[in-house]
């Protein structure tokens, strides 16, 4: 759909993700591609240009990662960062090392030639090194444009083409060029019109859609989270009642939702969402299960019938939509194993085969910040838009072992109390994630007169960039005191707050 494409070819760098991110804010298409992918980088719509991201491997005794000579020919420009300058350099002639001499953090760069890349960059500049292997020496085809004080070929290019060899990571904020070198690359060197701009996105998602979809009708999984809800947003512009979202209360949602939900789409008119409460189905089934595991099962299978179940009652539905996002479609082909455990168990991708739906997934080329742009944009209330991630097994994976009702009743209440003092203390947008625990263990406290002898009750809250580590909120004491008093008064059979200060690893973020 898109006019114009940047191609990021992924040799395993933790920052490939980082890499397209800083492109897309350039408001410039880019697709994650594997190596084996760049052959045929032909089939791709519009390309302008190539970025090879580092990696952990090593060129030294390994061709295995050859560049092909059809990129060069095509005369495209091309930028390496780091495994990809040493790459290219290999590619010409040059020779690349492992060195006793590794640079990893802060190092100063020094311009010494002026070059597109360079633009507007100071002629001394932090960056940021992460390097075993360096390039020793180039062939005569390219310049060296920047050096640090142990390194001499820190840039290089090609002298009579657009390409661009750079050992430090541009892409990371640690590097202080203002975002200028990625920039140039994009805007300067590959001369992106700068298409990529959420009002377009809105535009030609809409005609795909409808150009998929024509006049059958599509169901989706409406969960109240940022995916699914943008998902929804665009599939109503682009064919109205020809969409059913069908929401399905677990009894394990959070305090409200159901209202939430609704209200955030109040603008959205004639939008058909079906509300199924079915949450005594989901807790019987509860019944008497411990295990973490085996509780998210049975949400999951539960979650299938019921879905199937009313998907039935609807009529002509070809099409199931779902809020898949780009960072899920690069993981699983990355085969991250914790991206695919973690997906299975909350998107509807798990419906059975038999239902013969086909896919329609109008986020699938979209990063989080650029669904959030896209729904606030499409005027879902920015209170849905900007909340935390819940988990799809809801307060289930929140409540330790055995899952009640009146648990999960006592957690709604303190939960709310919780996040409702992060909105009030202006801190619940500096969390990435915060929510409250419950303990099946009792403890004995006083309440006026009395003793009291209630449940335990964790508070977590935690900040991460990929959820993939985290660490805790450093909370100032003083508002604990107050989140802990305040849960206890108000929620009888609570009786003591705790806080959970592990990060992850070696912990998890969920408790379950
Ligand atoms: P963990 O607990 O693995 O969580 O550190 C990482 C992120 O994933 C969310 N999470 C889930 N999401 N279904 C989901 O949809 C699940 O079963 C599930 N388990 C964890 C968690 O809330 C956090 O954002």
């Amino acid at each position: 759909m898109q006019g114009q494409t940047i191609l990021v070819v992924d040799y395993g760098s933790q920052y490939t993700q980082l890499i397209s991110r800083r492109v897309r804010e350039n408001n410039s298409y880019c697709e994650v591609i594997l190596p084996s992918k760049l052959n045929n980088f032909k089939d791709f719509n519009n390309v302008i240009g190539i970025i090879l991201s580092g990696g952990p491997n090593s060129t030294v005794n390994d061709d295995s990662n050859d560049l092909p000579n059809s990129i060069f020919e095509a005369d495209l420009p091309i930028l390496g960062i780091c495994f990809g300058m040493q790459l290219i350099c290999k590619k010409f002639g040059g020779t690349v090392k492992g060195s006793s001499s590794r640079e990893y953090g802060r190092a100063e760069l020094e311009i010494i030639k002026e070059n597109k890349i360079f633009e507007n960059v100071n002629k001394f500049v932090e960056v940021w090194m992460s390097h075993g292997d360096s390039v020793t020496k180039i062939s005569d085809d390219f310049d060296v444009i920047a050096s640090t004080k142990t390194k001499s070929l820190s840039a290089v290019k090609m002298k009579n083409k657009e390409v661009y060899g750079i050992q430090f990571h541009p892409e990371v904020t640690h590097t202080l060029d203002n975002g200028k070198i990625i920039y140039n690359f994009v805007n300067k060197i590959c001369n992106s019109k700068s298409e990529w701009t959420t009002k377009n996105i809105i535009t030609q998602q809409i005609s795909s859609i409808q150009d998929k979809v024509k006049e059958d009708n599509v169901i989706l999984g409406l969960s109240g989270g940022v995916d699914s809800s943008v998902a929804a947003g665009i599939l109503h512009k682009a064919i109205e009642n020809q969409l059913t979202c069908i929401f399905i209360d677990n009894g394990l949602l959070r305090l409200n939702e159901k209202e939430q939900v609704m209200q955030s789409f109040k603008d959205f008119n004639n939008i058909k969402i079906l509300y199924v409460d079915s949450s005594n189905l989901f807790l019987d089934r509860l019944k008497g299960v411990f295990d973490p595991e085996e509780k998210r099962k049975i949400i999951g299978k539960t979650f299938i019938d019921v879905f199937q179940s009313e998907a039935k009652r609807i009529n002509n539905v070809k099409w199931l939509a779902q809020g898949t996002i780009y960072p899920d479609v690069i993981e699983s082909a990355a085969s991250s194993k914790n991206a695919h455990l973690i997906k299975s168990h909350h998107n509807v991708g798990g419906l059975p085969k038999e239902m013969n739906l086909k896919l329609v997934e109008p986020l699938r080329e979209l990063f989080k910040d650029e669904v959030r742009k896209l729904g606030i944009e499409l005027g879902i209330k920015k209170e849905l838009i900007n909340r935390h991630p819940f988990p799809g097994p809801g307060l289930a994976v929140r409540i330790l072992g055995e899952v009640k009702k009146e648990y999960a009743d006592l957690l709604r209440e303190a939960d709310n109390i919780f996040i409702n003092m992060l909105h009030e203390k202006n801190m619940y947008e500096q969390i990435s994630q915060a929510f409250t625990v419950f303990m099946p263990v009792k403890s004995v406290g006083v309440t006026g007169d009395g003793r009291s002898y209630g449940n335990v009750l964790s508070l977590r809250a935690v900040k991460t960039i990929d959820f993939m580590t985290a660490k805790p909120f450093n909370f100032p004491f003083d508002f604990l005191e107050e989140v802990s008093s305040r849960i206890i008064n108000e929620v009888p059979g609570i009786s003591r707050v705790c806080l959970d200060i592990s990060s992850k690893p070696p912990a998890t973020i969920e408790w379950e």
